[in-house]
């Protein structure tokens, strides 16, 4: 359940020994409402620190990276009040520290979000090289690069940036060499404050972008996406105080697609932008998934388990607008029910096609072919696993896999897929699923 209390200070380390039970073989029935964005909302906590004034947002997702990021803004002395729940309000007048810890940042990657933001109100900032989860190389050197690029002097030293800008950051033109989210984020954030004009393209056409955008509009700040691959920034002395809803999450809506068509069930997802999510719908639809989208709904009739309905699929994940790399695992599961040769290809990152041997020990017929290629034949009748995730995104296609299974899996490392998921479980009994958590030998399950 959602807590409205306020944050307490210290971290509460989640529990490592969670795992989560399926039983599959249930037809997943009704409407669920798709949570605030993950990716957006982290993005709009930290650009309330570019303000003194106080930032209200609603829709916020209760998930743990939410609660890492309120934590870390805690620890700089912002004020973070959770006065109901999803709704946050954040006030930065003054902060204690300017130092982003290890700690912060090896549980989640996000938290690089913050050197833009603090780096132009205050001039400085202490930040601590991220892990994250572990998919690719995932390195920052983009970020750093756009602040070197906007005047500020980076030092690394054991592991930290030692970043600072003498007087104000400078309007520049900032070229990345290919597209990166949150690195355009950082620079659009810094850039905010900066004095001048700042372009940067190309830039990141993904829609938690311009999610930022519209709430840096309401506080104030001059950027506007001039082309879909360019932002620019004409930056402001000061900006002011902004109250904001949070975008819906495509990723969640993804999963929830995937959910009904490998259970054979009708779901209805509301809350749920069909536009923030072209290919991936038309990947469902070459697969034989019926789809039905309106604004902020979407209707999914999955074919009967079984029925050899689907049809084997070529994808390749790319930028905005292309296929999501973060709905590549969801996509792959659904692909184990097609008839026929799958051909997978992950352009974003490396080493996000491993997870692959998970679903392989499920009875999927799975060929890594190489680090950014593989092959999934089907449909192939799942076997439920006891298996431990090692990242938000492959954890909860593994419970997508587990819900088409027969049997009962356990899935260990829960705590990765509540990093980005609210009240999964709770989602899925609410359709019928029969899941349930279990802490350290204590089995609860219902459904
Ligand atoms: C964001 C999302 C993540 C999603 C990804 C791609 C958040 C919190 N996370 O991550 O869920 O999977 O976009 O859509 O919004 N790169 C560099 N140097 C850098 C930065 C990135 O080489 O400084 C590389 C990465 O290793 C990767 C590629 O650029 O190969 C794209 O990564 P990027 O778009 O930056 O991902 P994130 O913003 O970290």
């Amino acid at each position: 359940m959602a807590d409205a209390r306020p944050f307490h200070w210290e971290y509460q380390p989640v529990v490592e020994r969670e795992a989560l039970r399926v039983e599959g073989g249930r037809v997943l029935r009704g409407e669920v409402r798709i949570s605030g964005s993950k990716n957006a909302a982290l993005k709009l906590l930290a650009a309330a620190t570019l303000t003194g004034e106080r930032c209200r947002f609603e829709n916020v997702p209760e998930i743990e990276d939410v609660r890492v990021m309120v934590e870390t803004l805690q620890h700089l002395g912002v004020v973070v009040d959770h006065p109901a729940p999803n709704v946050y309000e954040v006030a930065s007048g003054d902060v204690d520290w300017l130092f982003v810890p290890l700690e912060a940042a090896a549980k989640m990657r996000a938290s690089f979000i913050l050197l833009g933001p603090l780096l132009a109100r205050f001039g400085r900032i202490i930040i601590s090289n991220p892990g994250g989860d572990r998919i690719g190389r995932r390195p920052v050197n983009l970020h750093v690069d756009a602040m070197h690029a906007l005047g500020a002097e980076v030092e690394y030293r054991y592991g930290y940036y030692y970043v600072r800008a003498p007087g104000r950051l400078r309007g520049t033109r900032i070229s990345f060499p290919h597209v990166t989210v949150m690195g355009t984020e950082n620079a659009v954030l810094a850039a905010a404050l900066a004095q001048g004009r700042t372009v940067i393209q190309p830039a990141a056409q993904e829609p938690e972008v311009d999610d930022l955008i519209a709430f840096l509009q309401k506080m104030g700040a001059e950027v506007e996406r001039t082309a879909p691959d360019r932002i620019e920034v004409e930056g402001r002395r000061r900006l002011r105080g902004a109250d904001h809803t949070v975008m819906p999450d495509r990723i969640e809506a993804g999963t929830f697609v995937v959910a009904a068509a490998v259970t054979g069930g009708e779901v209805t997802l509301s809350n749920a932008r069909a536009a923030h999510l072209p290919v991936f719908l038309d990947v469902l639809d070459s697969v034989g998934v019926e789809l039905s989208c309106r604004s902020d709904s979407i209707f999914v009739r999955g074919a009967p388990t079984g029925s050899r309905a689907y049809r084997a699929a070529r994808i390749s994940t790319a930028p905005f607008p292309g296929l999501a790399t973060d709905l590549q695992p969801p996509t792959a599961v659904l692909l184990t029910q097609a008839d026929g040769t799958s051909e997978l290809e992950e352009t974003v990152f490396e080493d996000r096609l491993e997870w692959l041997a998970d679903l392989g020990r499920m009875g999927a017929n799975v060929e890594i072919v190489d680090d950014h290629h593989a092959r999934i034949s089907g449909p192939a009748c799942l076997r439920a696993v006891e298996v431990e995730v090692g990242d938000l995104r492959a954890g909860a296609s593994l419970v997508l896999a587990a819900l088409a299974a027969e049997g009962t899996s356990t899935i260990r490392g829960a705590h990765h897929v509540r990093r980005g998921y609210e009240n999964i479980e709770r989602k899925f009994l609410e359709l019928g699923a029969s899941i349930g958590r279990v802490e350290e030998g204590t089995a609860r399950t219902a459904g």
